[in-house]
């Protein structure tokens, strides 16, 4: 048996349970200071304060140098895997063209596509082992990751495979999303629905079979998957056991937040539009809003109405939305800042929003989130003393040490 101390931790701050925190639970947050963390073969045994440590011999101790220690964080909303890059999109976003007009002209999600279609297994693992490599040095230790850039059942699976590859050999948990239904490819254009019938009836069984997935996501937007045909790959998406999720409100609100409540999804992600009947859906169905600040800055657009949610009593994560065209950013420290400037969160209902809430809405809640006993030890050691200097500080990387299962990974 491994035994390793970490000590001398200024404060030790972490949200508590592993359910999501939501209303007034969503700012609720442990603050021990002068803690120790005793961790035994990665599950964290006993946490200590006030200066007094566990008992018992350790194989390694742990430095925590007065300073501010967290969970790991969860990035509960990634596009981790992909072919090539779009810089060749922003003198358009520039001149003026919306996020739908470069997709509508060809572009924008179906460039990718292409790109994706045209590496193989080995070039996208490499690509994105070295994203998991940049994530991990930023804090994060636990994240989601979806299909979406190969819109075919041998591109979709090989993509689906990439990510099960880099769970399995990288110390990062990457949990995998199908997402087939992200945008409609070249083979179907102007044939949506039929794509959908296809997903439906060839691809989600498909992936189920090979265990590839444990959520289904579709993109509802306007001239891209409207809310019948949402509803439609979501039932038989759950009919084969899939937990749901739904990018809804990212541009307009055609209905997705309301439809994510009404089935009950475990997540609906973006909602920059969503509206108050959405949201009371949301509310009553026990829906996660997975935000994505860094998409709202990175578009241009304004902020989900976080706040609102947080008072409709609906639980909020935020996650990074790295992809190759409205977010190409995997900094979630980043969305720290944002959720704490633009979408006015305090400091704690932030920590919650970026380990335990996303932890939660990935399947994850009870091995991580929050670092309590019998968790897995996944946490960072940060150069800062408090949470409020993490969301104050920008566009540095204050994580110091990053521990994931009881291991020093830098
Ligand atoms: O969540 N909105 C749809 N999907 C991604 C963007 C993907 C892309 O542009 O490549 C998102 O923002
Ligand atoms: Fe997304």
């Amino acid at each position: 048996m491994k035994r390793v101390l970490i000590k001398n931790i200024g404060c030790l701050q972490t949200p508590t349970g592993s359910y999501s925190h939501k209303g007034s639970k969503q700012g609720r947050n442990v603050k021990l200071e002068d803690a120790a963390v005793a961790v035994e073969d990665g599950i964290i045994k006993q946490i200590t304060e006030g200066g007094r440590l566990p008992e018992g011999e350790f194989d390694k101790i742990i430095d925590a140098e007065g300073k501010l220690v967290t969970p790991g964080l969860v990035d509960g909303h990634t596009h981790l895997v992909f072919g090539g890059y779009r810089q060749n999109e922003i003198p358009m976003k520039l001149a003026g063209a919306g996020y739908l007009d470069i997709l509508n002209a060809g572009g924008g999600i179906l460039d990718t596509v292409r790109k994706t279609r045209d590496m193989s297994f080995e070039e996208l693992y490499s690509k994105s082992q070295g994203f998991l490599n940049e994530m991990l040095a930023l804090g994060v230790t636990t994240c989601e990751a979806k299909s979406g850039y190969g819109l075919d059942l041998e591109n979709e699976i090989k993509m689906l495979k990439v990510i099960k590859a880099l769970d399995e050999k990288h110390p990062m948990d990457v949990v995998p999303t199908f997402m087939g239904a992200h945008a409609i490819p070249p083979e179907y254009e102007g044939r949506g629905g039929e794509y959908i019938d296809m997903l439906c009836k060839e691809v989600i069984p498909q992936v189920r079979r090979q265990g590839l997935a444990e959520f289904c996501d579709i993109f509802c937007e306007d001239s891209v998957f409207d809310a019948r045909q949402s509803k439609k790959y979501m039932e038989k998406a759950r009919q084969e056991g899939f937990d749901l999720k739904i990018h809804a409100d990212e541009i307009e609100d055609i209905g997705g937040s309301k439809l994510a409540g009404e089935m009950e999804a475990v997540s609906a992600e973006h909602l920059i539009a969503a509206g108050e009947e959405g949201m009371d859906s949301m509310a009553e169905g026990g829906t996660t809003a997975m935000l994505l600040p860094a998409t709202s800055f990175y578009l241009d657009k304004t902020y989900a109405p976080a706040r609102r949610m947080i008072e409709k009593g609906i639980p909020v994560a935020i996650a990074s939305d790295f992809n190759p065209g409205s977010c190409p950013s995997l900094n979630l420290q980043l969305t720290i800042n944002l959720g704490y400037l633009k979408y006015k969160m305090t400091p704690e209902e932030v920590l919650t929003a970026v380990t335990i809430n996303p932890a939660c809405a990935i399947g994850r809640g009870d091995m991580v989130g929050t670092l309590e006993e019998n968790k897995q030890a996944d946490m960072v050691i940060w150069n800062a003393t408090d949470m409020e200097m993490l969301c104050y500080r920008f566009g540095s990387n204050l994580a110091h040490k990053i521990i994931k299962k009881g291991e020093l990974i830098k």
